[in-house]
């Protein structure tokens, strides 16, 4: 096991109220059920994983959750009381914040810009800078980010970095559910553990926290509760205690489906190579199956970081 699961085991705490719950949710799009019969509990102090493949609904969920769209059948609730958000400010106002894999910040604007952003304090009729700085400063500080220079433009910074700005500044303005677009998609491994940290950090400060993620290696190393969702439809809703990462890799990687593949594939050689002069042409548009790619962390694809 890692030092970073070492760090964040724990018991998983099911019991109490929700802070946010969706019973039954769909969503259609004309004809396309995006979203069916969803039920989801997130929990304050635990990290509610979502998964699932391509299409299968995670963005749709995310924008329920954030009010950017409305759903079409079942009900939200929030502290037990039913909402129905019209906006994104009404879902915000009730402590539902949304960072998105690639809009979360303005990569123009400075450290300290991008953290005030559309709340900046001011003095009299002048924007109040000193305290701005000061403020950001001890508010990446309490969340162990190092930024030298605030007044560096935040598209200088690692995508890594950003993520946790953004985390860091959810939850200095009072976010109680912080929802991570697939915030590791994009990051190599190391920086990739940097965001996971930070999730961490924000189960922590008493947040629940919904991660949406491809990559159940990443999902198992910080995730007190996993949902997986497949056309839709939710095909797996499992406590830490009753899953394992094997279980959970599994499910993701095709489930029956993956073993059907096997069971097709079981007649070929993978240690064969085939030499040009050998190659039969009729087979060059084969589809890639993408046989032996699984393998974790180092599947993410990388950019720079
Ligand atoms: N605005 C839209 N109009 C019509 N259909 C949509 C719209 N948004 C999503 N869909 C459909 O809803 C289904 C779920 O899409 P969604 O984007 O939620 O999946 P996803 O899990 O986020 O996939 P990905 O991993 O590729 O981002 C898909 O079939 C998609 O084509
Ligand atoms: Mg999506």
């Amino acid at each position: 096991m890692t030092t970073l699961e070492q760090e964040t085991i724990r018991p998983t705490e099911s019991e109490g109220q929700p802070i946010l719950e969706l019973n039954n949710i769909g969503k259609s799009y004309g004809n396309v059920n995006a979203l069916r019969g969803v039920n989801i509990a997130v929990r304050q102090g635990e990290v509610t994983c979502v998964l699932g493949d391509n299409g299968a609904g995670k963005s749709t969920l995310i924008k329920v959750i954030s009010g950017l769209h409305d759903y079409t059948e079942g009900s939200l609730r929030v502290d037990g009381s039913e909402v129905r958000f019209g906006s994104p400010r009404a879902a915000q106002a009730t402590g539902i914040a949304t960072v998105y894999q690639d809009l979360a910040l303005a990569p123009l604007m400075s450290v300290w810009r991008n953290f005030f952003l559309a709340n900046e304090l001011h003095k009299g009729p002048f924007l109040n800078i000193r305290t701005m700085k000061r403020v950001c400063g001890e508010e990446l500080a309490k969340m162990g980010i190092i930024i030298p220079d605030l007044d560096c433009p935040v598209g200088s910074l690692s995508g890594g970095q950003r993520q946790c700005i953004a985390i860091a500044r959810a939850i200095y303005f009072g976010a109680r559910v912080i929802i991570l677009d697939e915030p590791t998609a994009a990051l190599g491994v190391r920086q990739s553990g940097v965001v996971l940290k930070y999730i961490v950090k924000a189960r922590d400060a008493g947040l629940g926290v919904i991660f949406i993620t491809h990559n159940p290696h990443h999902a198992y190393l910080v995730g007190n509760h996993f949902v997986v969702l497949k056309l839709g439809r939710v095909v797996l809703d499992a406590h830490r205690d009753e899953l394992t990462l094997q279980q959970l890799t599994t499910e993701m990687a095709g489930g029956d489906e993956l073993e059907e593949l096997s069971h097709e594939l079981s007649g070929i050689d993978p240690g064969k190579v085939v030499q040009g002069h050998q190659v039969d042409h009729g087979e060059i548009g084969a589809p890639d199956l993408g046989v032996g790619s699984f393998d974790g962390l180092a599947r993410e694809p990388r950019f720079n970081g």
